[in-house]
């Protein structure tokens, strides 16, 4: 009697362990759920970069962090973040960082206009950043007090090669490429046809708190780095996301290309906006 008294309790706690340790279906699929709604996170660095694109939302509601706005809605059912960033690397940085912390995202889309590198590219062509490269990284030469600054002999530095002293380190004396995500790109270039103001390429994005004027150091970068575009944003965006190991693409749009003669343009922005949002509804569609 003792003996089946004791089997008895032995049975019960087993069953009872067994059920703690797994989920009910109904909790799997909750789970499953939670992970599908992740949000996407679209960055635009001015309220002309951001504004119109949170306009296409349903439910949004705003929070702030910092100086950072995040417009929190959904498209087509799916919920999608834009932040308001602010320009710059260190905006850009620092909100990607909070929202990434907070929200847990899917993706990060940075988007926003450019200045072109490359004198085929014009106002309105749009750059899928299938590489983004910080262009303010660099290491000048060794010169002593009267003998100039020789910006042309500056080597890159990659602060992401060890963490010893990035000056004397050789293995830092290389440029550091982030990989736009394939998947991103795959939904960019799917909805390519959907944008009629200009062409869309893939290319490489340049980021630095510069605005370059000069054709000659243009020019530099883009025989050098190979950049398509320059801007103040995405390889701090980028970055981070890939600190976080968090799918990342760069979209850009030219609006001035001082290498050809572009002139500024501020609607460029918006044409932008509106190619995102069908890069956003496809992508959404794999998700
Ligand atoms: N150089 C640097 N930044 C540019 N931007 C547009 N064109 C250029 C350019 N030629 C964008 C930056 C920043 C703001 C000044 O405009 O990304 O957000």
């Amino acid at each position: 009697m003792f003996k089946k008294i004791i089997s008895l309790i032995m049975v019960a706690a087993f069953a009872f362990l067994g059920l703690a340790g797994c989920k009910t279906s109904e909790e799997q699929q909750v789970t499953a759920g939670a992970k599908e709604q992740q949000p996407i996170i679209v960055q635009g660095p001015m309220p002309i970069e951001a504004e119109k694109l949170a306009g296409h939302l349903e439910e949004v509601k705003e929070e702030k962090s910092g100086n950072f706005v995040f417009y929190k809605g959904e498209l087509e059912g799916y919920p999608v973040i834009i932040a308001k960033t602010g320009k710059g690397m260190e905006n850009t940085a620092a909100a990607t960082a909070v929202a990434i912390e907070k929200y847990d995202p899917a993706a990060i889309i940075n988007q926003g206009t450019s200045g072109g590198h490359d004198p085929e590219l014009n106002v309105f062509d749009i750059v899928l950043g299938e590489r983004t490269v910080n262009l303010g990284s660099l290491k000048t030469g060794s010169l002593n007090e009267g003998q100039g600054i020789e910006p042309k002999e500056w080597i890159p530095m990659d602060l992401m090669a060890s963490e010893g002293s990035a000056g004397e380190d050789p293995d830092a004396e290389n440029i550091r490429y982030f990989d736009g995500d394939k998947e991103l790109l795959a939904a960019a270039k799917a909805v390519k046809e959907e944008y009629d103001k200009g062409k869309v390429v893939e290319g490489t994005i340049g980021s630095a708190d510069v605005w370059n004027n000069e054709v000659d150091r243009i020019n530099w970068f883009h025989e050098n780095y190979g950049t398509s575009v320059e801007e103040m944003e995405g390889a701090a965006g980028a970055q981070i996301a890939a600190a976080y190991d968090v799918p990342f693409l760069g979209i850009r749009v030219l609006s001035n290309n001082k290498v050809n003669g572009g002139q500024y343009n501020p609607d460029t922005a918006e044409a932008n906006q509106a190619y995102v949002l069908e890069v956003l509804k496809e992508y959404i569609k794999t998700k």
